[in-house]
C-alpha cells in the first residue's frame, strides 16, 4: 500500500506559469530596456539568462494576479505559494514581486517551486524571496544545484556559494558547478543531499564577517557528514569580494586556482579557529583547546578521518589520542 501524498502539481505548474510571465516580460514589459541593461552590466548574457530562466516582474501590484488568479481556487493556490500577498488588515491581496529581477529555484526535478527577485537599484531588501510553502522548504534546496547536475552528468565537486549572482555570474564564465543556499545557513539537509551528489565540496563565502559566520555554520553541519571519501574545503576570498565580484575581476582560471591554491581542508580550518587566541605552549592552552575540540569531534562520524583528527589534537596538545578518545566518549555518555 502506496501512501498518499498531497498533490501539488496544481502550485507547480502555476510557478511554471508565473516564471514563462516573467521571461516574458524581459522582452515585452515597457522597463524591458533598463532590465536588459542591468543584466548586460552585470556580465549577463541572453543564453545564461536562459539557463537559468532569468525574468523580470514588473511594476504593478496586480499583474500576476490577474494573469494567474482566473478562479478562487487558483488565487488561494497563488497565496500559497506565496506568489501574492494577503494584507492582514484589508485582506488585501497583491503580487509579492514587483519590478524585480526574478531568478526562479528548481527542486532537483527540475520543479519550480520557488523565486528569488533583485531589485535593479539599491532599495531594500535587495533581495526578496518567496517563503516556505508545501512546495518550498529553505533547508533543503540549494539555488542552482538542478542547473550543474544538468550542464554536467558526472559532477566531481561543487563550490557553495552566499547568492544567486554568484552562481550565475561563474556559470556565465564556465564554471557550472556552483550552487547558493537560499539566505539561510547550510543545513545537514543540504550537506547530506551535496554529498549525495559528489565526493567533494568546496564552501565560498563573502569576504565579510557574515560570510565568515556562514562558513563556521558550515562546518558543523559538515562534521557529521564527513565519512570517509568525502572532501569539504573552505576558500576564503579578499574583504569585501564575494564569487561574483572576484571572478569577474580576475577571470575563472585565476579563480579555480586560487581555490587549489588556498581553499583550507576542513581540519586546518577548524583548528585555526580553534587555536584562536590560545596559547599551546601553556599547559591551560593545550587543555582549553582540548576542551574546545571536543564537541566538534565527536560529531564526526566514526573512521579513519576522525582518527586522523584525534592524532592532530593529539600532536597539538601532547596528550595520547586513545586517551582524547576515551575521553571523547565518557562526554558525550555523560551527555545522553
Ligand atoms: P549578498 O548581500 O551577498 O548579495 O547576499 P549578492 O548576491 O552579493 O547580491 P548582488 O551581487 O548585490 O546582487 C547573498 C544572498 O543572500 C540572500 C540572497 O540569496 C543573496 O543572493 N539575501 C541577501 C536575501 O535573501 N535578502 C537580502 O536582502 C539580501
Ligand atoms: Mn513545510
Ligand atoms: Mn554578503
Ligand atoms: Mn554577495
Ligand atoms: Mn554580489
Amino acid at each position: 500500500h502506496q501512501s498518499r501524498r498531497p498533490d501539488y502539481s496544481e502550485l507547480y505548474e502555476l510557478m511554471t506559469r508565473a516564471s514563462d510571465y516573467y521571461q516574458e516580460q524581459l522582452k515585452a514589459a515597457p522597463d524591458a530596456p533598463r532590465v536588459i541593461n542591468y543584466l548586460k552590466q552585470r556580465g549577463l548574457d541572453g543564453q545564461t539568462c536562459k539557463q537559468f530562466g532569468i525574468g523580470f516582474a514588473p511594476r504593478g501590484w496586480d499583474n500576476l494576479q490577474n494573469l494567474l488568479a482566473t478562479s478562487d481556487e487558483k488565487e488561494e493556490q497563488l497565496i500559497k505559494t506565496g506568489m501574492l500577498v494577503e494584507n492582514e488588515e484589508s485582506k488585501n491581496r497583491y503580487d509579492r514581486f514587483r519590478d524585480r529581477v526574478m531568478f526562479p529555484i528548481r527542486d532537483s526535478r527540475g520543479r519550480i517551486i520557488a523565486f528569488g527577485g533583485r531589485v535593479l537599484g539599491d532599495a531594500k531588501p535587495k533581495y526578496l524571496n518567496s517563503p516556505e510553502s508545501p512546495i518550498f522548504h529553505k533547508g533543503r534546496e540549494l539555488y542552482g544545484l538542478y542547473e550543474a547536475k544538468k550542464s554536467n552528468r558526472s559532477l566531481e565537486r561543487i563550490l557553495v556559494v552566499e547568492g544567486y549572482m554568484d552562481v550565475v555570474t561563474l556559470a556565465q564564465l564556465g564554471i557550472n558547478n556552483a550552487v547558493a543556499t537560499l539566505g539561510t545557513a547550510t543545513t545537514l539537509e543540504h550537506m547530506q543531499r551535496l554529498f549525495k551528489t559528489v565526493p567533494e565540496v568546496v564552501f565560498c563565502f563573502d569576504g565579510d564577517d557574515a560570510g565568515r559566520r556562514a562558513a563556521w555554520r558550515a562546518l558543523e553541519s559538515t562534521l557529521p557528514n564527513m565519512q570517509d571519501g568525502r572532501q569539504a574545503r573552505f576558500l576564503f576570498l579578499p574583504q569585501g569580494e564575494d564569487p561574483d565580484s572576484m571572478v569577474r575581476q580576475e577571470g575563472s582560471e585565476q579563480f579555480l586556482q586560487r581555490i587549489q591554491d588556498q581553499a583550507l581542508s576542513l581540519d586546518t580550518f577548524l583548528f585555526k579557529e580553534l587555536e584562536d587566541g590560545l596559547d599551546l605552549h601553556t599547559m591551560d592552552g593545550r587543555a582549553r583547546l582540548t576542551k574546545l575540540a571536543q564537541p566538534y569531534l565527536s560529531k564526526l562520524p566514526d573512521g579513519i578521518f576522525k582518527q586522523l583528527l584525534l592524532q592532530k589534537l593529539s600532536e597539538l596538545t601532547g596528550l595520547d589520542s586513545s586517551r582524547l578518545e576515551a575521553h571523547l566518549s565518557t562526554e558525550a555518555e555523560q551527555k545522553t
